[in-house]
């Protein structure tokens, strides 16, 4: 069986999806720059591993990528390789433009030259931006980002459609809401707020808390991929082999809730300070989870209680406090 092909695989969510990979016996090739936090502990804990062959490189050099995808000849991609963050975009934009523009189309020409069965890549619940509507169903117009961030997510996904259209190249593009779990994001709520509380520093909670986010688990998320990595959307005559899907719980929570269910699994009080809501963020985030693949055993079961638990467990450990 061919390999398949991870991108952003120093990632969290990169990381933990090369690692169901390899658990379900895939011949695995990450890829990585290591620009980002915890890039070398989560790398440490796949390199090891059998079936697993790692390229530190740069996806916004695409002659190389053309070469890599080339030499690696991959099935399968999974591209999740990304800045990702609504409120780092403003004071990065020309990073952002790179990470996610440049090594997008990176992507898809070197995919769609190595001739590969199904690209699948990171969108996010942030496309919604300003629709009024919750929960937010993917045959909305998703055209009214608040951030420069949804924006790249947004164009991500209509240049995958075009690559379809134009090239064949089936795609599946997943948007992603507030995944958290172990081996998370240093900078998103679940893990900041946890080392703050441990540290008795103030948490700033925008909008009072009063923000209300679909935080979805680590393993339904990568359990969703997996599924989804062997089906590739309807090809011709419906139209071009190009779809997005909802990847979240269907379950928003408030993030003052959020606070409590880390005081009540860290057994500490966290001191709270408000602070305006950013013009980037939306008040509410909720996936409509009503497509047919979307079967009763992948809907995302693991409750924020049962997920933060699992969090707190892998973060007291890893940072041994
Ligand atoms: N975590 C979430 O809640 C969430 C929500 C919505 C969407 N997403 C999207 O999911 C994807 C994965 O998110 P994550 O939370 O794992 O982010 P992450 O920051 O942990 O991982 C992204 C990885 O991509 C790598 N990378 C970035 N630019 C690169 C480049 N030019 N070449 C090679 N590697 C590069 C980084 O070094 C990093 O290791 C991203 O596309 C993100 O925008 C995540």
């Amino acid at each position: 069986m061919k390999p398949v092909l991870v991108t952003g695989v120093a990632g969290f969510i990169g990381s933990q999806t090369a690692h169901a990979l390899l658990d379900a016996g895939r011949e695995v090739v990450g890829v990585d720059h290591l620009g980002g936090a915890l890039a070398a502990e989560r790398l440490s804990t796949l390199s090891p591993r059998r079936g697993f062959t790692f390229y530190r490189h740069d996806l916004t050099e695409m002659s190389a990528t053309r070469s890599l995808f080339g030499t690696v000849a991959p099935s399968r991609v999974v591209h999740l390789a990304a800045s990702a963050g609504v409120r780092r975009a403003v004071e990065h934009p020309r990073e952002y433009a790179d990470n996610n523009l440049v090594a997008f189309v990176s992507v898809c020409e070197a995919a769609r030259h190595a001739r590969i069965d199904h690209l699948i890549f990171a969108s996010s619940s942030s496309v919604y931006g300003a629709n009024p509507h919750r929960p937010s169903s993917v045959h909305e117009c998703a055209a009214r980002p608040l951030s420069l961030y949804a924006a790249t997510k947004i164009a991500n996904e209509a240049i995958a459609y075009s690559y379809a259209h134009q090239h064949g190249l089936a795609c599946t593009g997943l948007r992603f809401f507030t995944v958290y779990g172990p081996w998370g994001r240093p900078d998103m709520a679940v893990f900041a707020f946890t080392r703050k509380i441990l540290a008795g520093e103030p948490l700033r909670l925008f909008n009072g808390g009063d923000m209300r986010r679909d935080f979805t688990y680590i393993d339904d998320v990568t359990r969703i991929i997996m599924h989804l990595i062997e089906r590739c959307p309807e090809p011709p005559p419906t139209g071009p082999p190009s779809r997005v899907l909802n990847v979240g719980a269907g379950r928003p929570v408030s993030v003052r809730e959020l606070v409590e269910v880390l005081e009540q699994a860290l057994g500490v009080q966290a001191v709270c300070h408000h602070a305006p809501m950013s013009s980037a963020e939306v008040q509410v985030t909720h996936a409509q989870l009503d497509a047919p693949w979307l079967e009763p055993t992948l809907r995302p079961a693991t409750t924020l209680r049962e997920g933060v638990g699992s969090f707190v467990e892998w973060y007291r450990s890893f940072h041994e406090v």
